[in-house]
């Protein structure tokens, strides 16, 4: 869409990997690299996310918690809230990503209450959702990441805190990316449906993000999308290219 005011959002997901070794050396790179123009959120595990949170503090680098659960506390063995994310100083959550749908069985109910919740509780949140290699070869892409996006429709709110975190399954880990026009085709798509069935002033505002295989060689041809505003990136947020991928929109 021409003419926005998106801000380029590049989130670094850290999945479980990573030592107190490894992330003194990204924290390094990361603090020291270009990242003035771009809003730059990396999500370590939880073992490490107070540690990370304080190495990036001032930093204008961002910590997330890569899950949280949808209460405050309890007998939940195991999980996390985000009383307890926002506790430690840290304001972001990463919520349905395909290897918590996939690998561990989280729905798209689950999902939404536990943005429900988190956006309650004052954190900001990337939303993921996308279509399994299956799903898409059936011609069901927009019908999977519509129900997807639908379920967070009914929980949320204020959209202002949210970016949604478009990441086909089949271009997770793969090192198959989606091609500029797949990703920008899906982006434009999600855009529509937001106009139509949230505001056109979320559609026109809300960040879009894609992942799947983004490195620092593909992600030029990425972000000259107009519906693309930035990344969920995996592998790849784990070396310095990363810096080049934060500023992919300059090259
Ligand atoms: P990938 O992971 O960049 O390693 O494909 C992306 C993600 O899972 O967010």
């Amino acid at each position: 869409m021409a003419g926005n005011n998106r801000k380029f959002f590049v989130g670094g997901n850290w999945k479980m990997n990573g030592s107190k070794d490894s992330i003194n050396e990204i924290c390094g790179w990361l603090t020291a690299g270009d990242t003035a123009d771009t809003d730059v959120v990396v999500g370590p595990p939880t073992a490490y996310l107070g540690y990370v949170q304080e190495k990036l503090a001032g930093s204008g680098v961002y910590a997330a918690a890569q899950n949280c659960y949808k209460v405050p506390k309890g007998a939940f063995t195991g999980e996390i809230s985000p009383a307890m994310i926002k506790d430690i100083g840290c304001e972001w959550v990463i919520l349905g990503h395909s290897e918590r749908r996939n690998v561990f069985g989280e729905t798209d109910e689950l999902i939404a209450e536990k943005i429900e919740h988190a956006l309650g509780e004052g954190l900001k949140v990337i939303a993921c959702i996308g279509e399994k290699l299956e799903e898409r070869e059936a011609g069901k892409t927009e019908e999977v990441v519509f129900r997807q996006t639908k379920a967070f429709k009914d929980k949320v709110k204020d959209w202002s805190k949210v970016v949604l975190a478009y990441e086909p399954v089949w271009a997770i880990g793969t090192g198959k990316v989606a091609t500029p026009q797949q990703a920008q085709e899906v982006h434009a798509r999600l855009r529509t449906w937001l106009s139509e069935n949230v505001s056109p002033a979320v559609a026109n505002s809300l960040r879009i993000i894609y992942g799947g295989s983004v490195s620092a060689s593909n992600c030029n041809d990425l972000a000259t999308q107009g519906d693309i505003d930035g990344f969920l990136v995996g592998g790849a947020s784990l070396k310095p290219d990363f810096v080049k991928i934060i500023n992919a929109r300059k090259a």
